[in-house]
């Protein structure tokens, strides 16, 4: 599979370190509006992960990685990027700025947005709607990184327990979508010094997760807290259930689920950690046992995510399925 990526920040540079370890996959252009020296020396170099082991300089055709050079534009807009001359089948819209349907068509190829969009065709979180993907569905949303954190542990619950109603509250590092100073912006709590203040604010998820869970419409409602660490996050999810639950069972039904069908996906963590302990996490959410409690008809979780880690190993993980399912 041919792959481009629009938009090299967090996401897309995490993106094209994992996939590069991929033979199935091939990312055979770039697009951001950044110079190509600048791109280049940040994915040498990484505050949270450190340096990346594979070669990477800037050269007048793009960027070359590895001793391979993709080419790399510099298009404001998806509709002036030619990927169709080097024969890009899917483009990872990684930018931040692109998530209606017009703007997306604007690629004139399959697309993966990696955020939550109610315009896409299908709303996507890796391990557990992804087989329901459709062919003809090739405007797909991933969701964002706190709906792959909730819904594997959620699903499994839901099936077991019967979810009668959730509330979430993701604690989530500061990110670009926030002010490094006070700056003004809509959201009168992000327009705060993201480095200095513990910020409750909205999250995307809660729509997503319904999209996803379609079963729990109306049922689910969350928000966010965002606090001055630079990555690493963890969602409380919180549900009244229908059917008796205890700790045991809990436990027991999250194990299973993640020696089997989520394997990778959702993992149970037995130790008393903290947020560093969860950096360069491959999973998309990590059960934290020892803060598990049940009382009478309520479940309440604490789930460890690396909101960028574990969300580009999911993006990976599904153009791997989709591209085993064309051939
Ligand atoms: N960070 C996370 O934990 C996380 C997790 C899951 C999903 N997401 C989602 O992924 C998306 C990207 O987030 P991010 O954290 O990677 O943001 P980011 O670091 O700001 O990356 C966006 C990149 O796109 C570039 N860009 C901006 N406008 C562009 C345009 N018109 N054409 C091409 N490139 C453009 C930006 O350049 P400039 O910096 O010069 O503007 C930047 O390099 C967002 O939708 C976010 O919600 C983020």
């Amino acid at each position: 599979m041919r792959i481009g990526i629009n938009g090299l920040g967090r996401i897309g540079r995490g993106f094209l370190k994992t996939i590069w370890e991929d033979p199935r996959l091939q990312v055979t252009a770039l697009n951001d509006v950044a110079e190509g020296a600048v791109l280049a020396h940040l994915l040498r170099h990484d505050s949270y992960y450190g340096p990346w082991d594979t070669p990477v300089t800037a050269v007048p055709e793009g960027i070359s990685v590895g001793g391979r050079t993709m080419p790399l534009y510099h298009c404001a807009s998806p509709s002036d990027i030619p990927w169709e001359e080097w024969g890009v089948e899917w483009v990872v819209e990684a930018t931040g700025k692109f998530k209606s349907r017009r703007a997306l068509e604007g690629h004139r190829c399959n697309v993966l947005l990696t955020a939550s969009s109610q315009e896409a065709d299908r709303q996507v979180v890796f391990g557990v709607n992804h087989e329901s993907i459709l062919p003809g569905e090739l405007l797909l949303s991933a969701t964002s990184c706190t709906t792959h954190c909730v819904v594997p542990p959620l699903w499994v619950l839901h099936e077991r327990f019967g979810a009668r109603s959730v509330l979430f509250n993701t604690v989530h590092c500061y990110n670009v979508g926030q002010t490094l100073v006070d700056a003004p912006q809509k959201d009168l709590r992000r327009a705060r010094a993201g480095a200095l203040n513990i910020i409750p604010t909205t999250t995307s998820a809660s729509l997503a997760l319904e999209a996803v869970l379609p079963e729990l419409k109306g049922r689910i409602r969350g928000m966010a807290v965002r606090v001055p660490a630079p990555a690493v996050s963890l969602t409380e999810i919180t549900l009244q259930v229908e059917r008796t639950a205890s700790p045991e069972a809990v436990t027991d039904c999250l194990q299973e689920a993640a020696d089997g069908g989520l394997k990778g996906i959702l993992a149970l963590s037995r130790e008393e950690l903290v947020s560093q302990d969860f950096l360069a996490s491959t999973a998309s959410s990590t059960v934290d046992l020892p803060l598990l409690q049940v009382q009478e008809d309520l479940v309440r979780l604490i789930a460890w995510y690396d909101n960028e880690w574990g969300y580009v190993h999911r993006l990976v993980d599904l153009l791997a399925y989709l591209e085993g399912r064309q051939t």
